[in-house]
């Protein structure tokens, strides 16, 4: 199989190649397209870099000559590249809308003209929005509602769309909050995590009592890698990693694992249309024969103890990178500023 991978710098992307090299050694070789924002870190892959198997493209999915290029000789495509999260999206930044639907579409015209065995749309659960009860299945109706979301929504149904009016064979996964080695220190654990090493508060939105469900990346790593054999063109699949807990329980492992006191916790104002609840229903995956297998204890553990080896990896970003300190006052300054140490309102 030759794969084209995007945004194979970012943190599942990374995950994924890492997987995909192990799990199917000589019989794959990888093409991994990404631009290289923000978000990305070619260091993710340092320990694969080298093989004979992986080539490593820096490019933009809007651009049709990169995408062309990159997908030459390629007979599968993962499409991972995204801007990826809910706050920057809530800034207004356009890039959500040109990556994770225009970025969507240039690829799919390239897999159409070349006629490629598989397309994998890597969208999220996030498109369903926000449930009280009960679990959200693949037909389910959907309802973003913020623009990341969105923006993942219009990606996801145009990459059906491929299929419905032409039969290009795309699969699309909508997996739930992932959490592991090589995440950007902006998403709820890892920014946590590295707040708490260095005593600094971790800003709970609302009253903390979202819930996420938690999927560990190398079980999503493993699902996607088994949906590019058995999954089925045209459908859909949930990825669920049956953890499901508020913001508040997981903030409080997270400190006792690093023997740190609550009082780093401070509620801060919520976040614009925070989305109370997700919940997946993954038995149309079970079925298939794949379920996640890392208890969130033990993909924890292993969180915490790689960040705290790391510091290599997260303190230059967190210290010493002038768009990621500016991005934190944005979001933060004036938030922590009028924090407190029990719940806030939520919504
Ligand atoms: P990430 O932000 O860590 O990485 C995104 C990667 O995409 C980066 O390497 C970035 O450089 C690259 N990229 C962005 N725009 C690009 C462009 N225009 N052209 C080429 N490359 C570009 O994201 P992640 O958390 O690894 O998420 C990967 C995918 O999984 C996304 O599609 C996201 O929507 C989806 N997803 C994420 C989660 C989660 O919890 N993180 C859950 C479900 C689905
Ligand atoms: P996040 O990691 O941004 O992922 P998503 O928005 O895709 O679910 O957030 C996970 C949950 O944690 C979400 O309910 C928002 C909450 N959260 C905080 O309370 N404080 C924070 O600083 C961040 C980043 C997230």
């Amino acid at each position: 199989m030759r794969l084209l991978v995007t945004g194979g710098c970012g943190f599942i992307g990374s995950n994924f190649i890492r997987h995909v090299l192990e799990s199917r050694g000589a019989g794959v070789s990888i093409v991994n397209l990404d631009k290289l924002t923000y978000a990305a870190n070619p260091a993710n892959l340092a320990d694969v870099a080298g093989r004979p198997n992986y080539r490593f493209v820096r490019g933009d999915i809007v651009d049709p000559d990169v995408v062309a290029m990159a997908m030459e000789g390629c007979d599968a495509v993962v499409n991972f590249a995204a801007e990826t999260h809910v706050d920057r999206s809530l800034l207004g930044d356009a890039s959500f809308i040109e990556t994770d639907v225009r970025g969507v579409f240039v690829l799919l015209e390239e897999a159409r003209r070349r006629g490629v065995r598989r397309f994998v749309q890597i969208s999220t659960d996030e498109v369903y929005g926000s449930i009280a009860r009960g679990s959200f299945t693949e037909e389910s109706p959907l309802n973003p509602r913020n623009p990341y979301a969105a923006s993942k929504a219009g990606g996801d149904r145009l990459a059906y769309s491929y299929w419905a009016s032409y039969g290009v064979p795309v699969i699309i996964t909508r997996a739930s909050n992932n959490y592991g080695p090589y995440q950007y220190p902006e998403k709820l654990i890892p920014l946590f995590v590295t707040n708490a090493v260095d005593d600094l508060p971790l800003p709970l939105y609302g009253d903390g009592k979202n819930v996420r469900d938690w999927l560990f990346v190398r079980d999503h790593a493993a699902a996607v890698d088994f949906l590019l054999d058995a999954g089925v063109p045209g459908e859909t699949y949930n990825i669920a990693g049956g953890n499901e807990a508020e913001n508040i329980a997981i903030t409080k492992r997270v400190l006792a694992e690093l023997g740190k006191p609550e009082g780093l916790i401070r509620f801060v104002d919520d976040r614009p249309g925070h989305d109370r609840r997700y919940s997946l229903d993954a038995g149309k995956l079970a079925r298939l024969g794949f379920t996640a297998a890392t208890p969130f204890e033990r993909g924890l553990v292993e969180t915490v103890r790689w960040y705290r080896e790391r510091e290599d990896w997260w303190r230059p970003i967190k210290e010493r990178d002038a768009a990621y300190r500016e991005f934190y006052r944005t979001q933060y300054e004036q938030r922590l500023a009028t924090s407190s140490a029990t719940a806030k309102k939520p919504g």
